[in-house]
């Protein structure tokens, strides 16, 4: 089967993340530097009969390159939500999610409960391929290794038969969840696979040198960066610029209150000011007194005391070198 040719030189992506990398984050990652980004996954019976992803697929021009991301438990859904979705929302890609192992998706039997039928994956890709043709629309897929072994070079065959257009590998399996290491020599496996459809890498990339590091080693083409991003979004720009940038509290903090105004774009006030204390969490690791930091910050109950509890910590200048990063 054909597949239409999606470009990935050597790109640094950020992961999709549900619960965090909506419209807001992805555009404030894309101006430090990423080079794409993936939505949140979606829903495909959500998508077909309750419209439910209307906040989950707003992006804006400044976050493309941009793949919306679909789940589901078979190809005539999947297929139909991604078309749906493209007609729609013009992505440069759907991207199918067979990866997700949290307990409610492997109980639907989607996701990465479908790593255990690479036949059936391909197949889900074949008919979103099949559907998404006339609108010019690629598609991608993003895997683990396996369910509960490493069947890579199955899946892979199938997808690739199938006509995907990039594969995003996380190299562990459903059953590792996020324990152990991530095996980035299977990245380069893929890589030596899937010839001329590019492979990006995920897992565990938390320093721009891991970045440089992972692309000399494996030869992929894009390298994805999660977790890493969440706590570091300047890990982009450390990339681009080939230095390590050291962030004051007041930067981050800063940070926040961008990312929370562009939220209000599209998510109501309250339930944004809500959402956006888990990415707090990672946004403060590794500064000094962060417990207290995130105390004050966890405690609040509404958006009016959660900015003032941030500004009442921006208003601590000159910020205490214990409240650096370290
Ligand atoms: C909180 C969280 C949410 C995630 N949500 C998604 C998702 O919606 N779709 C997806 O394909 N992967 C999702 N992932 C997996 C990441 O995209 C990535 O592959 C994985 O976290 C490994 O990379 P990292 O070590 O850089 O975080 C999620 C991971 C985390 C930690």
């Amino acid at each position: 089967m054909s597949n239409l040719s999606l470009s990935v030189k050597k790109e640094v992506i950020l992961a999709p993340m549900a619960g965090y990398t909506h419209s807001a984050f992805r555009r404030l990652c894309r101006r430090l530097g990423a080079d794409r980004t993936y939505s949140e996954l979606m829903n495909a019976t959500g998508i077909i009969y309750k419209g439910e992803e209307k906040e989950l697929a707003y992006f804006t021009d400044e976050e493309r390159p941009i793949h919306l991301q679909v789940y589901g438990r078979n190809p005539e859904e999947i297929a139909e939500a991604a078309r749906k979705m493209a007609e729609k929302y013009r992505p440069e890609a759907i991207d199918i999610n067979f990866g997700c192992s949290v307990k409610k998706v492997l109980k639907a039997k989607a996701a990465g409960y479908l790593l255990q039928f690479p036949e059936e994956m391909g197949r889900i890709v074949a008919a979103t391929v099949e559907v998404l043709k006339p609108l010019n629309t690629p598609v991608t897929a993003k895997i683990r290794l396996g369910f509960y072994e490493d069947t890579l070079e199955k899946i892979a065959e199938e997808l690739l038969k199938a006509g995907v257009s990039a594969i995003a590998l996380h190299p562990r399996t459903a059953k590792q969840g996020f324990s152990g290491k991530a095996s980035w020599e299977r990245v380069k496996d893929l890589k030596r696979i899937a010839g001329d459809v590019p492979v990006i890498g995920s897992g565990d990339i938390r320093s721009w040198k891991e970045i440089d590091q992972k692309f000399e080693d494996t030869g992929c083409d894009g390298v994805m960066v999660g977790r890493g991003a969440l706590a570091n979004p300047w890990i982009f720009k450390e990339y681009k610029e080939k230095r390590d940038i050291k962030t004051t509290l007041k930067e981050r903090i800063d940070f926040v209150l961008e990312e929370l105004q562009l939220m209000w774009e599209f998510f109501e006030r309250e339930r944004a000011c809500k959402v956006i204390k888990a990415q707090i969490v990672y946004l403060f690791k590794g500064i000094r007194g962060k417990s207290k930091l995130n105390d004050r910050v966890m405690r609040s109950k509404s958006c009016g005391e959660l900015i003032r509890n941030l500004e009442f910590l921006f208003s601590i200048r000159p910020v205490p070198t214990s409240l650096l990063r370290k």
